[in-house]
């Protein structure tokens, strides 16, 4: 029995080993870490428990047969974070470049399968040269299923994408399926078509980083959620965002026990409001006043600053926020932050996650640039969003309210459950200049001294129009409080929907304006 306990010793060696020692040194000479390490960071102590150790490829082409390392390139498993179990895989560069092989592919599909049966997030390291060129179509069609999976766990269980290597080609698409897109600033990449590429067909000179480095995702297309510093700062912001998210679409929000108190006095926002409604204030001070301890997780935090979107709990509680952000383009909605806001709200109502509104908006976005490119179209995207979302839905209108934006701001006409405003709130079809200029335009050209006339105008509109009182007057927001008992208030209506139930009428689904 000895003998066969050493042949195992031996294959795990060599299993731990992926493409070999060299490699795993020049890896660690360029500072980057093995996928073993990786999954050591990214799960708690002792809890990996690996699958599929032995897999080897089946390809006999290019000489292939003479090369079959264990593994396949691909680290598969379960562990657990926060004590919460997880499906993992992670790309083992040091084998083919952490090609995708018709085997390395149904090694993550098992694991897929596996977190969908037992209702687990999967997690997934992306570091690979793409479709292994050996194995050619077997090797796409591995994608393919990979993406069916993708696509069938999506709203079941969690999805994150961290990207760690190059991921491109076909490839990308795995990880724009996933919930939430992790890049590591300087030495991850994603992009359809390489620089070589992009230089032939549009004579565009590249660098890989301007074409598809973490920053230029997190800000500029907003493929990546969360940009990280380093490799090991991206795993442990991995582990930081698990802390807010349900283990599947039926399993209970986690609770992250609090040392803040659930009555605290917010005194610092009585104050935060500037006296000149033009002028910005930063809605993450509000944010971070508000929930517990200050925590934030902010979720595309370069990406569409005029809208700010993530995670924190209120007594203990998850929570998602959705956030006008004055302090950016005067917390206008545009295209971006459209979509930005829609996306986010959808991965909350699917886990059940509640969400807080804090709304201080001027407005949609005028001109042609984006009517052209559809303001319409993605701006009914966080409408149809906020209509749909069936989680407790509370919103706090710290100022402006005003046009559109007000009903698609989680209004109570779109099933808000509660909904306040702070005295400084404005809530009306739009400001007092531009409705002044509409309504009495022959009044003040008739006037002698028209900036009098229409300063007049403008104070008697603001007078009528521009509180909360019309609209809690007609119950349309339920409550009008003192910007210092935010916090409390929210943890109360929390409390009370906590057993909220709500449905939308049976469809196979519905046709969001994509
Ligand atoms: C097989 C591959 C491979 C691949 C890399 N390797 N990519 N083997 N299939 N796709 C191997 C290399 O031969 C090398 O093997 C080892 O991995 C490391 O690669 P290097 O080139 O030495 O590393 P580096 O210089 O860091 O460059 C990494 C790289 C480059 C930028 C990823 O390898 C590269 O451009 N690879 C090809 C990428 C590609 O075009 N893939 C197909 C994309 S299309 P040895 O034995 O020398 O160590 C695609 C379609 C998906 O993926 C469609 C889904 C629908």
């Amino acid at each position: 029995m000895s003998d066969k306990f050493q042949i195992l010793e031996a294959l795990r060696k060599e299993a731990m080993l992926g493409g070999g020692e060299q490699k795993i040194a020049d890896r660690h000479k360029k500072g980057k870490l093995t996928a073993r390490e990786r999954l050591d960071i990214l799960l708690d102590p002792d809890s990996f428990e690996e699958m599929d150790m032995f897999v080897r490829h089946r390809s006999t082409n290019f000489g292939l047969e003479k090369n079959r390392p264990l593994g396949d390139g691909v680290i598969t498993g379960t562990g657990r974070i926060h004590g919460r179990t997880v499906c993992v895989f992670s790309q083992d560069f040091t084998v083919f470049g952490g090609s995708l092989s018709e085997t390395h592919a149904e090694k993550i599909c098992k694991v897929m399968d596996l977190a969908m049966k037992i209702g687990a997030p999967i997690i997934g390291v992306n570091d690979s040269g793409g479709a292994r060129i050996q194995e050619g179509v077997v090797s796409l069609g591995g994608y393919a299923d990979i993406f069916l999976r993708n696509t069938m766990a999506s709203g079941v269980i969690p999805q994150i994408s961290v990207i760690l290597g190059p991921c491109a080609g076909g490839a990308v698409y795995s990880p724009a399926i996933t919930d939430f897109v992790f890049m590591s600033k300087g030495s991850s990449y994603m992009f359809v078509t390489g620089p070589n590429v992009v230089k032939t067909v549009t004579h565009e000179e590249v660098t890989f980083e301007e074409l598809g480095g973490a920053e230029t995702h997190a800000s500029k297309s907003g493929v990546a959620h969360v940009a990280c510093e380093d490799e090991l700062d991206t795993l442990n912001r991995v582990r930081d965002l698990m802390r807010y998210l349900p283990s599947s679409n039926t399993s209970a929000l986690p609770h992250i026990p609090t040392i803040d108190q659930s009555d605290r006095e917010c005194t610092r926002l009585d104050t935060i409001i500037p006296a000149n409604p033009n002028q910005p204030y930063d809605i993450k001070d509000v944010i971070k006043t508000v929930v517990d301890e200050s925590q934030f997780f902010e979720i595309h935090a370069d990406y569409a600053e005029n809208i700010v979107v993530g995670f924190a709990t209120l007594d203990g509680r998850p929570i998602g926020i959705v956030a006008n952000q004055p302090a950016s383009m005067a917390g206008v909605l545009d295209i971006n932050s459209s979509i930005k806001g829609a996306r986010f709200v959808r991965f909350c109502d699917c886990f059940n996650i509640p969400l807080i509104v804090f709304e201080d908006v001027p407005g949609f976005l005028p001109g042609t640039d984006q009517e052209w490119r559809g303001i319409i179209r993605h701006g009914a995207k966080l409408l149809y969003a906020f209509c749909e979302a069936t989680v407790p839905k509370l919103t706090v209108i710290t100022r402006k309210a005003y046009g559109g934006a007000y009903d698609v701001m989680n209004s109570k006409h779109i099933r808000g459950d509660y909904n306040i405003a702070w005295p400084s709130a404005e809530i009306a079809v739009m400001g007092a200049k531009g409705a002044v200029e509409i309504l009495f335009k022959k009044e003040i050209d008739a006037a002698e001294d028209k900036v009098a006339k229409a300063a007049e105008l403008e104070t008697a509109y603001n007078e009528q129009f521009c509180n909360p009182y019309a609209a809690a007057e007609r119950g349309y927001i339920d409550d009008v409080i003192k910007p210092s008992e935010t916090r409390k208030k929210l943890i109360r209506a929390l409390n009370l929907l906590e057993t909220k139930e709500d449905n939308n009428p049976w469809k196979k689904h519905g046709n969001i304006p994509l």
